[in-house]
């Protein structure tokens, strides 16, 4: 049995990371820690109790607490860290950019700081591992032509992308100055279940339902290229199994949209699940509304290096995962209802009281 720490597991890709890898890793054990902001929902794993016997642990706790990072990391003697904590979006970041460099600059360094300590104090194992989990928004803006690779220079745009790109150089400078053995993975947009409706694909699938606007920033011709998120739980797991510490993987699915046509094709899919036509259709919500500031103009990643060096691919093809996202968020009212209502945030209160978990 091996033990992994995942920070950030109560969030959206974390959350999908924790269930995939149990389901698919029986040999493995995870511990979860995360401080449960708004993004982070623990309900997302109560059945991993059931479902993983013995083999899943929550601590309600910060990336900033290094003595609570030590502990768990000494008590759980964990041969790995996937670091995915963070503030992640975009549109908060530029309302209140302070949080992002507190959590995803100062959170990193204070988490690898306690990290690289217990890795020091227990002999330097060789097998060690630390996955940090970043996005391809540090390169910047592409033009209509070309993609981002491992060796495209940092020009992030947004403070969300700018603490990402921060956090990025901390992590190599990890590797570089200590020796600790840390991989940097860059990712494309994700999407699937779980994601918190302020992001893209489930804001407009919500909206839609509900018959409300959906605003598209700008001319609605911005360019992410999407990846479904199993993919990229499962070329993060080929990353921390077979990835070459102070490597860079870029991490992406060759499905470049623009946002007009996601939010057209979600509109489709819902209208013929809802058996809306005519003027009912989702598509007379659309509203083009003013541009994001300092909003980039398209995301495309080059994954030959992963697919290449550690043999991942992504398995799951865009109009097939897309649809069943829509049907995820179909089916799990009781999921949206909780994050609406913000019941979601009283888990701590229900499962132990206020106490703190760990
Ligand atoms: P998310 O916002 O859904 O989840 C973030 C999680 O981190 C939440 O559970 C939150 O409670 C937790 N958290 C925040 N601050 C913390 C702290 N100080 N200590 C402990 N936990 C804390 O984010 P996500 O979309 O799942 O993204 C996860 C990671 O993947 C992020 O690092 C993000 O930059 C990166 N990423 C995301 C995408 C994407 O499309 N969503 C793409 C590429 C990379
Ligand atoms: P988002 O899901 O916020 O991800 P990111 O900004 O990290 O790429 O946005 C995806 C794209 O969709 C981005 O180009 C901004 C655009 N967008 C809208 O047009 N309307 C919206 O309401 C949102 C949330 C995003």
């Amino acid at each position: 049995m091996q033990t992994i720490l995942v920070t950030g597991g109560a969030g959206f890709i974390g959350s999908n990371f924790v269930r995939h890898m149990l389901s698919m890793r029986p040999d493995w054990r995870i511990v979860n820690l995360d401080a449960l902001t708004y993004a982070g929902n623990a309900a997302n794993l109560d059945d991993m109790a059931t479902q993983a016997p013995g083999r899943y642990r929550f601590v309600h706790g910060d990336i900033n607490d290094s003595d609570l990072v030590k502990r768990i990391l000494i008590e759980e003697r964990a041969g790995a860290v996937v670091h995915f904590a963070a503030e992640s979006h975009v549109d908060r970041s530029i309302l209140g950019p302070l949080a992002f460099v507190e959590t995803n600059i100062c959170g990193t360094a204070r988490l690898l700081m306690a990290c690289r300590d217990v890795w020091e104090q227990s002999g330097r194992p060789r097998d060690f591992r630390f996955v940090h989990v970043s996005t391809d928004e540090v390169y910047g803006s592409l033009g209509p032509d070309g993609y981002f690779t491992e060796t495209t220079a940092y020009d992030p745009s947004s403070p969300y992308s700018a603490s990402k790109a921060a956090s990025d150089h901390l992590v190599r400078a990890w590797q570089r100055t200590y020796g600790f053995p840390a991989l940097v993975t860059n990712c494309s947009n994700n999407y699937g279940p779980f994601q918190f409706p302020e992001k893209l694909i489930p804001l407009m699938i919500l909206n839609i339902v509900a018959e409300k606007e959906l605003p598209v920033y700008g001319d609605g011709q911005n360019i992410r290229d999407w990846l479904y998120v199993i993919d990229h739980c499962e070329a993060l797991a080929a990353v921390l199994e077979r990835g070459i510490p102070g490597e860079t993987y870029n991490i992406g699915g060759g499905a470049e949209r623009a946002n007009i046509d996601v939010v057209r094709q979600l509109c489709t899919l819902i209208d013929q699940r809802l058996h809306r036509e005519g003027a009912s259709c989702g598509s007379r919500l659309i509203r083009f509304v003013g541009d994001r500031p300092g909003h980039d103009r398209r995301y495309a990643i080059d994954a030959g290096k992963i697919k290449r060096d550690l043999g991942w691919r992504p398995r799951f093809q865009f109009e097939d995962a897309l649809a069943a996202t829509v049907d995820w968020y179909l089916s799990h009212g009781e999921w949206i209802d909780a994050i609406r209502s913000g019941d979601y945030r009283r888990w701590i209160d229900t499962n132990y009281g206020a106490a703190r978990v760990g």
